[in-house]
Parts: C-alpha cells; structure tokens; sequence
C-alpha cells in the first residue's frame, strides 16, 4: 500500500464522504482491529484541521484502556463514567464539548485541548469502546463532524468484526 497525501474539500459533508469513502476502501482487506484502529486513527489524523489528538480508548470490566491513537502520550486507563469518555461510553451518547474545561471531570491528558468529540463504539447495542478527538481550538467540532464522524465509526465497525475483540 502506498500512501498518497489527500485533497480534502473544506465543506465538511463532502470532507466527510471522501474520508469515509478512504476508510471504507482500506478496510476491505482488512481484518484485525487494531491494525484498523491504527488506520482509521491515522487517517483522521491526517484529514482533520486544527486537532491534537485522535485514537482509541478500549473497553475491559469497568475501564477504558488506550488503543490506537495519533498525538501524544495519553492517560493509559479512565474509569467507565470518568471524563468526556466515561461518560459517552456511560450515557451511549456522543459527547460534543466545545470548552473541555467547563466540562466537570475533564481529564486533561495535553494541556493543549481546548475542544473534544467523543463517539461512543456501539456493536450490537453494547458499548465497546470510543473514538476520541481533541482539538486546540474552542468549539472545533459541531454537527456536520458528529454526523461525519458518527458514519466513520460506523463503517468502522461494520468492516472487522469486534465482538472477538480482546485487551491484553
Ligand atoms: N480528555 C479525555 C481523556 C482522554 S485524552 O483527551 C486523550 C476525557 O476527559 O475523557
């Protein structure tokens, strides 16, 4: 596979179509979640303007554990109902903060964000885990990227199979 920069469209609906339509083309042959969570971190990495931080945070028993991710070192574990993502993966519910430090239990891993979307991983109703993205800007993220990136999560989860996923 050989990688070749990307022109993305500045409107995010069609940002958001070319990026999924990558994700669902490099997922054909994939298999393996955590090479398609590598992938799928990366690629939104890339694409995406103005963030600091994109990955994974895991499922097992009560806490989240870190997984693929872009950006730099992060909290390792965060209690189910603990921060912006313990609290998605507790409510289901995405969660779209536009100032990270009005939001209570914020965990702050880089002192650079300013802005976080949290998509919770839903497989068959169960929540698996999320998909994290934070930005150094207030107020990055609104609905067409929580639409964009809902569909992302989804394809995601549609091309490999995690129900046999496991954290070791
Ligand atoms: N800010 C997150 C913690 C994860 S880092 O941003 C990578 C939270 O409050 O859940």
């Amino acid at each position: 596979m050989s990688y070749v920069k990307m022109n993305y469209p500045t409107e995010k609906p069609k940002f958001y179509a070319m990026v999924n339509q990558l994700l669902s083309t490099l997922m054909q042959d994939e298999k393996i979640c955590t090479t398609s969570m590598a992938n799928a971190s990366a690629i939104l990495f890339d694409a995406l303007d103005d963030v600091n931080w994109v990955g994974f945070y895991m499922r097992k028993d009560d806490t989240l554990y870190l997984a693929p991710f872009q950006g730099k070192q992060a909290c390792t574990t965060i209690k189910i109902g603990r921060g912006v993502c313990g609290t998605a993966f507790a409510t289901k519910e995405i969660q779209l903060v536009d100032d990270v430090h009005l939001f209570e239990g914020h965990i702050a891993c880089d002192s650079q964000s300013a802005s976080e979307i949290v998509i919770p991983l839903i497989l068959n109703d169960e929540v698996i885990g999320v998909l994290d993205i934070d930005s150094p800007i207030k107020a990055r993220f609104d609905n067409d990227d929580l639409k964009g990136l809902s569909e992302f999560c989804d394809i995601l989860l549609k091309s490999v199979d995690f129900s046999n996923y496991v954290i070791s």
